[in-house]
């Protein structure tokens, strides 16, 4: 069983966002079905550098879309990516050393860390992208 089911409350109604976090939730799943099924630190570790690969891809493209519509709350929004990317590397470091052995604990902060940002900061983001898109496709007709 999954720990995360995609639900349409998380849906920004930006396509692309939304389909790069179905996809983080996605490696997070992975992340519980391999701490589930007993395997070691090393493979999780190894999940969590994926989680953070595809992490860093994902927040640079919102960054690039706040920085094309000159969204006012882009300081604040990419200082959040930027602490959220700070804090799963630093797990990821503390798996590696065996610091930190991955619980629920683990799982749970990944989760919160994930959801929170989508249902917060990135729902915002979304509105402002969905109420420049309309003016900005008006421009490309004229
Ligand atoms: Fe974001
Ligand atoms: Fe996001």
């Amino acid at each position: 069983m999954s720990l995360l089911r995609w639900k349409d409350e998380y849906l920004t109604e930006v396509e692309e966002i939304d389909t790069q976090h179905q996809r983080l939730i996605n490696l997070i799943n992975g992340i519980y079905d391999l701490m589930r099924s007993g395997r070691g630190d090393e493979a999780i570790a190894e999940a969590m550098g994926e989680v953070i690969d595809f992490t860093r891809f994902h927040f640079s493209e919102e960054e690039k879309f706040m920085e094309a519509t000159g969204y006012a709350g882009r300081e604040g929004h990419a200082g959040e990516h930027e602490r959220l990317l700070d804090q799963i590397i630093e797990l990821r470091r503390s798996v590696q050393d065996g610091r930190t052995v991955v619980s629920m604990n683990e799982i749970y902060f990944l989760k919160d860390w994930l959801l929170s940002h989508f249902q917060g900061p990135d729902r915002i983001l979304a509105q402002h992208l969905l109420t420049r898109a309309l003016p900005l496709i008006e421009d490309a007709a004229i």
